[in-house]
């Protein structure tokens, strides 16, 4: 009973600090995080008091800080949980999930050591891809003044691989960086199997977008 208390005062809480967020992150992302980690949360039996919490606060940090301190959002986080009681353990798993999915540093697979992180992490992935992930690519490339597309800076080819990642690379380019990269990131079975039909719906995107750009079709 109280655990439902602290879930819905921490979405409030997270939905009054998000709201208006145009970089990606806004509440409308953490909500459906949320559900996804719910969902998987349920089909893997992970613990889903921490699997809730954390998809909740996973991004407090960021709105301010888009390429600062990544440990503010685990500081935040702690605080919040600490002023409504929430016990030690719970504080330190949360807080650990949160800081092993900002670290955004080189290595490709950060450590995520358990099974409620992992699920957090693949609810995350999730909201990337998919129809809702190439809504949310444009709309951050529009917000960033980009191409949708250029020709000339190919993707497929990847001895340009340098130009498409400078800044001016056109938005279509996060497909071959990321995006098309997610799907054998996921960790559970179950965000495998969701992650299956979200990939293939981007790779018949990108084949239709081709198409209409060369006037076929
Ligand atoms: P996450 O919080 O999922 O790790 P980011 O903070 O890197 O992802 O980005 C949030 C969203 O912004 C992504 O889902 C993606 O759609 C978009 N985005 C990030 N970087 C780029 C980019 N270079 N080009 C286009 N879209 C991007
Ligand atoms: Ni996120």
């Amino acid at each position: 009973m109280y655990k439902e208390e602290t879930i819905g005062a921490a979405a409030k809480y997270v939905q009054e600090m998000l709201s208006g967020e145009g970089s990606g992150h806004d509440w409308w992302h953490i909500q459906r995080v949320w559900t996804n980690a719910r969902y998987i949360a349920r089909q893997e039996q992970a613990d889903l008091y921490v699997v809730e919490l954390a998809a909740l606060l996973h991004d407090i940090g960021d709105h301010k800080f888009h390429n600062g301190d990544e440990t503010v959002g685990p500081r935040m986080a702690r605080e919040w949980l600490e002023q409504h009681s929430v016990e030690e353990a719970v504080i330190l798993h949360v807080c650990d999930i949160i800081k092993s999915l900002s670290f955004k540093g080189a290595g490709t697979s950060s450590a995520m050591p358990t099974l409620e992180g992992r699920i957090v992490q693949d609810a995350d992935r999730l909201d990337a891809i998919g129809a809702i992930g190439i809504a949310r690519t444009f709309a951050y490339g529009g917000h960033k003044n980009r191409e949708m597309y250029n020709p000339s800076i190919n993707p497929i080819l990847h001895d340009s691989f340098e130009a498409y990642k400078s800044s001016t690379a056109p938005t279509i380019n996060h497909f071959y960086e990321k995006l098309l990269l997610l799907k054998d990131r996921m960790h559970t079975d179950t965000a495998k199997s969701m992650a299956q039909q979200r990939h293939q719906y981007m790779e018949d995107f990108l084949e239709q977008f081709y198409a209409e750009w060369e006037g076929k079709r």
